[in-house]
């Protein structure tokens, strides 16, 4: 079978993506500086797998080390997770956000062409379809306007993708637009594990739940929704990593570039998952509202035909689900990964 390098595989997704490529019968290698994450990750992906990962402890964008793991390792398709994705910190911290993610993939796919290794999978984001698309999002829709640097990281990598394939025809290319990934492995062993205050909507949630925080604030209430909280297209992270499997196959066969949105294609409100939430899991989360938050969007959701199609994945998983295993990895893990 065919062995895979998961650049930031020790993340969020990236975990939950070995797990996933190993029960499927793939080797996994791992490149992770852990700037966002730890190594115990991984080795949960071992003990709930009972396979072995190939850890590295790596910064992509130091080429050397890279061809290190090239050389000791027969990679057949990399998997790009590598990248800082705190869409506020880039607002503040720009040239950071351009410096690691555009060279992270700069150095990766120098060195792959130093190994000749042609196939790779990319992380992108829905933030690239801007402001300007309709929804549902689809992928022949042109990249929009981006609200944040973050966004420009993701728009500018796909456009870095495109003509390294486009000059060698011979590169296999598959973008991956990710939705709103939330959830956890149903084992509770793995999950995300946000540094400090949390950004994102379910991690807060699920802090809220145990106990760290004491109240939710809903960005806004009078967008032009149904509710007036602003709705998204929350994806299991399983799910998300069982996509990553179909594109991993796909990749291995075609040539050229190909684009996929990740989502379910079914949008729901901030104050759904709120009620979800706590329906699913018999807890209140006490809330208010408050301003919107700069930079979001009323709605974003996908068109998921394309992967049904040409990769044979659909999200399967529902917001039960999500709610269910979101809280069931918090509860298991109050202090995230950390011991204390
Ligand atoms: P994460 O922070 O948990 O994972 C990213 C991993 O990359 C971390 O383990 C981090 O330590 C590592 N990393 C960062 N810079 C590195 C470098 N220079 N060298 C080596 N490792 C490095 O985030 P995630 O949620 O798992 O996201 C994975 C990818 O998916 C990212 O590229 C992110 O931008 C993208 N994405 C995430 C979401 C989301 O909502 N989580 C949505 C769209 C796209
Ligand atoms: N929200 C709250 N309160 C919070 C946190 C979030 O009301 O404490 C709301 C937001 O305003 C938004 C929704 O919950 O309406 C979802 O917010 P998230 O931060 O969880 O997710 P976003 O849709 O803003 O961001 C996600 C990814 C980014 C990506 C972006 C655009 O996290 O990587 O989608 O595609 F850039």
């Amino acid at each position: 079978m065919a062995t895979v390098l998961l650049t930031g595989g020790a993340g969020y997704i990236g975990s939950h993506t070995a797990a996933e490529l190993l029960e499927a019968g793939y080797d996994v290698v791992v490149a992770d500086n852990y700037s966002n994450s730890s190594p115990e990750g991984i080795r949960r992906v071992e003990q709930i797998t009972g396979k072995k990962v190939k850890l590295y402890e790596a910064d992509v964008r130091d080429a050397a080390r890279m061809a290190e793991i090239f050389r000791e390792n027969s990679i057949d398709a990399v998997i790009h997770f590598a990248g800082l994705k705190a869409v506020g910190e880039s607002v503040q911290k720009p040239l950071m956000y351009y410096r690691n993610n555009i060279d992270t993939t700069l150095t990766l796919l120098e060195v792959m062409a130093q190994f000749g290794v042609k196939n790779v999978i990319f992380s992108s984001s829905a933030t690239v379809y801007g402001a300007e698309n309709p929804i549902p999002y689809s992928e022949t829709m042109p990249r929009g306007t981006c609200s944040n640097p973050y966004g420009w990281t993701k728009a500018m990598m796909e456009q870095i993708f495109e003509d390294a394939a486009k000059a060698d025809p011979a590169l296999s290319v598959v973008l991956l637009r990710y939705f709103n990934p939330i959830g956890a492995h149903s084992s509770g062993m793995i999950g995300e594990d946000p540094c400090g205050i949390p950004n994102n909507l379910m991690p807060f949630i699920t802090q809220v739940a145990v106990g760290k925080r004491d109240h939710l604030t809903i960005f806004g209430n009078d967008y032009p929704t149904p509710d007036g909280t602003c709705r998204r297209d929350y994806i299991h992270v399983t799910d998300l990593a069982a996509g990553h499997v179909k594109a991993t196959d796909y990749v291995l066969k075609h040539k050229g570039v190909e684009i996929f949105n990740l989502g379910t294609g079914t949008p729901y409100s901030v104050s759904e998952i709120v009620e979800a939430f706590e329906r699913v899991n018999g807890i209140r989360i006490p809330f208010e509202f408050g301003p919107r938050r700069s930079g979001d969007l009323p709605e974003s959701y996908a068109n998921a035909d394309k992967a049904a199609q040409l990769l044979g994945w659909k999200a399967v998983r529902s917001l039960d689900d999500m709610c269910r295993d979101s809280w069931n990895w918090q509860k298991q893990n109050p202090n995230g990964y950390r011991t204390e």
